[in-house]
């Protein structure tokens, strides 16, 4: 059944207390739609998770700098009911933007810490302010016991994991592993804009990935192992953004495997195109 679109502040409000006083635990999945089956492992995790599930569908204006791709970005709505439609959703949230950003609007969240650390934040500077501010609003707005959030973009779970705590919102911020086409590489909505010949070469940063991991996880000195699987990857094509290994949960610098769990991270463009993503060491 298609689910339920609710495009008002007071018309989810009603909803989500009608279930809260009912007692029924509420899961959220943010999206900006143009789902693919990352997303809907989200929604399937959210459904074994709680009794309601909701998913938000909100293009978000605040996360994108002027020269990004707001205008280009893809919006599928009606597929995205029929993908939701096969897997039971309470409702979708998909406000106008004028309902999430009136035209007084003039408040921003900032977030420090694993948002100011080099990754994400050196090449997209107002992205986690953006992101920070609208998951606010949703995890206000929606009043949910959990939320759910892709390892994909991991720094972005970084960020919201804190930002939760450190505003004493009672949620948990729920992590799901990420959902790779049968070659490596990690679904995404961006996955659109490349050629033929690029879709050839981006599963490379997978292989890279996976590779570079292992040898880490074996104790090969890791600048070394990071050098070269940069240069590997700019072999395939791609222009590096970073390659880093990182404290899998404050995402600082660290030299050795002594220090913590470890994360490696990328960020790459081929064509027109940026792709990120991370693996656990
Ligand atoms: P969006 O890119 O639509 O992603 C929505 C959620 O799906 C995010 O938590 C993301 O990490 C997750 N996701 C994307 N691709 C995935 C994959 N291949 N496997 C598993 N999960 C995947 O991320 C955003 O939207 C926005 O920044 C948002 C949090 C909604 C705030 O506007």
């Amino acid at each position: 059944m298609a689910p339920r679109v609710i495009r008002t502040v007071a018309a989810l409000r009603r909803t989500v207390s009608s279930w809260r006083r009912a007692g029924e635990r509420t899961a959220l999945v943010p999206t900006m739609g143009a789902l693919h089956a990352g997303h809907l492992a989200l929604v399937r995790t959210a459904r074994r998770r709680a009794r309601r599930v909701i998913v938000s569908i909100f293009v978000n204006p605040a996360q994108f700098a002027p020269h990004e791709d707001l205008a280009s970005y893809p919006r599928t709505f009606d597929a995205d009911l029929e993908a939701l439609a096969g897997i039971t959703v309470d409702l979708v949230w998909a406000p106008p933007v004028e309902v999430m950003y009136p035209p007084a609007f003039a408040t921003r969240i900032v977030p420090e810490g694993p948002a100011a650390v080099g990754l994400e934040d050196k090449f997209r500077p107002h992205f986690f302010a953006g992101v920070a501010t609208v998951v606010t609003k949703l995890l206000t707005q929606c009043a949910p016991d959990i939320a759910l959030f892709g390892e994909k973009d991991y720094q972005q779970l970084r960020v919201v994991t804190r930002l939760a705590q450190d505003l004493d919102l009672p949620v948990k911020i729920v992590g799901v592993p990420t959902v790779r086409e049968p070659d490596g590489l990690a679904l995404s909505s961006r996955n659109g804009y490349l050629s033929a010949s690029e879709r050839v070469a981006a599963p490379t940063l997978h292989r890279v990935l996976a590779d570079c991991a292992g040898k880490i996880a074996r104790g090969e000195l890791m600048a070394r192992v990071l050098d070269e699987s940069g240069l590997a990857i700019e072999r395939a094509g791609f222009v590096l953004d970073y390659l880093e290994a990182r404290h899998a949960e404050t995402l600082q610098p660290i030299a050795s495997l002594d220090d913590g769990p470890i994360r490696v991270l990328v960020a790459a463009r081929i064509g027109r195109t940026r792709l990120i993503d991370n693996i656990a060491v």
